[in-house]
């Protein structure tokens, strides 16, 4: 049975930051409180123009860099996200073109900020099973355009952000080795988008009552997440037949330092032990723990060898855990040029539109 290795990995986040002293001006909040309370400094926020897709694009690119890996060659795009560009067509489908990743299947897949864990475990599950042999697996989010800016219990959190892993076949020990996933739909209303869906449609009145926004019940949320991170996390070391000690980093969803903290406490290990950005980019939902994997990467904390847990709850409510070994890049036979497949992605692309078009235009001719 092939491991499913991670090979590839990659982030993107808008240039624009938004600090607290900015919030200040636009609701009754302050530096200290918001540092206080949840650890964030500032955060990343999206641009007209950036969209989910296209920051999810960014990052995959860069994976595919980093794993040598042509669009073509991906078997599947799992595309976790909350923040969807539309409720359909899939933003993963949109990557797909994006990429030029035609023999790839897309869909996207909502467990809110536990979807990176769930979305890592159902392609590592698809490769381990043997049907395929490579999966590209995206957390994106714009969490700041459903935010409601004057709502202080909530636009200080969240910012926005993608990372992406290249999940390859591999018939030696390592990349994903366990994971446990759970959810509590009762506990769904604690935090929502509430209109937009079936059961609300937009309608003049869902905006002018505001239901298009996120709703959280803040305390509520945070108890929930005190309970079930630590417990989450020693599950999945249970099931991956490891010890706590063998655990070089664990690698927590980015939400409020407080309860990273506590998770901390709950496992009795350091702080020292986990790997922090959120004073940087605040709350990413499903992009946290990509993008901080990718800080420790590059700054060199995460190396070839280290075992991993990554833990994370959210809405839903879901929470999970899983435990990998972080295998890095497989040697390069040949190195990949993103930027001549990112010109072949959008002519192919034009292409297809083209004689989508044309096709229609005869079938219209013939029946006329
Ligand atoms: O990915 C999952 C997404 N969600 C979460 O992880 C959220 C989890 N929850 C939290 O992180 C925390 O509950 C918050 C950061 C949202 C709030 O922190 P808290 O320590 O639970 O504050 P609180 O809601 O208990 O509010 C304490 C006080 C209240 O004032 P009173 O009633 O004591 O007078 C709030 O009105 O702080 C006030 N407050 C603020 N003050 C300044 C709430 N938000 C703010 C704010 N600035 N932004």
């Amino acid at each position: 049975m092939p491991y499913a290795h991670i090979t590839g990995w990659g982030m993107a986040v808008p240039n624009r930051i938004l600090t607290n002293a900015e919030l200040e001006s636009m609701v009754a909040t302050n530096d200290e409180w918001i540092v206080a309370r949840t650890g964030i400094r500032e955060r990343r926020i999206v641009r007209a123009g950036e969209t989910s897709s296209t920051l999810a694009v960014e990052a995959a690119w860069k994976a595919l860099g980093c794993a040598n890996l042509k669009p073509n060659e991906l078997d599947l795009i799992i595309c976790s996200t909350s923040t969807p560009e539309h409720i359909f067509p899939a933003t993963a489908c949109l990557v797909q073109d994006k990429l030029g990743a035609n023999k790839a299947g897309a869909f996207d897949l909502l467990a809110a900020c536990t979807g990176f864990i769930y979305a890592l475990n159902m392609g590592a599950q698809a490769i381990r099973s043997g049907s395929i042999k490579s999966v590209l697996v995206i957390g994106t989010e714009t969490l700041s355009r459903f935010v409601n800016w004057q709502d202080r219990n909530t636009c200080i959190l969240f910012g926005d952000g993608a990372g992406a892993f290249v999940l390859q076949a591999n018939q030696e020990f390592g990349g994903i080795l366990a994971s446990v996933l759970h959810s509590d739909g009762s506990g769904g209303d604690l935090l929502s988008v509430p209109a937009g869906g079936s059961k609300h449609p937009a309608s003049e009145a869902t905006i002018r009552s505001g239901m298009h926004f996120i709703h959280m019940d803040g305390r509520e949320v945070f108890r929930f997440a005190t309970r079930v991170m630590a417990q989450a996390t020693r599950e999945v070391i249970g099931a991956a037949g490891l010890q706590i000690q063998d655990i070089r980093w664990i690698i927590p969803h980015q939400a409020n330092l407080r309860i990273i903290e506590a998770a901390a406490r709950g496992l009795k290990v350091p702080l020292e032990k986990f790997i922090i950005n959120i004073e940087r980019y605040g709350n990413t939902s499903t992009a946290s723990i990509p993008i901080a994997i990718c800080e420790a990467v590059a700054d060199g904390r995460l190396k070839a060898g280290d075992k991993i847990v990554l833990t994370a709850f959210g809405a839903g409510l879901t929470w999970g855990a899983l435990a990998a070994q972080w295998s890095g890049p497989l040697p390069v036979v040949r190195k990949l040029r993103p930027a001549f497949y990112r010109i072949l992605a959008r002519l192919r692309s034009l292409m297809r539109r083209l004689r989508l078009r044309l096709e229609g235009w005869i079938w219209g001719r013939d029946k006329a």
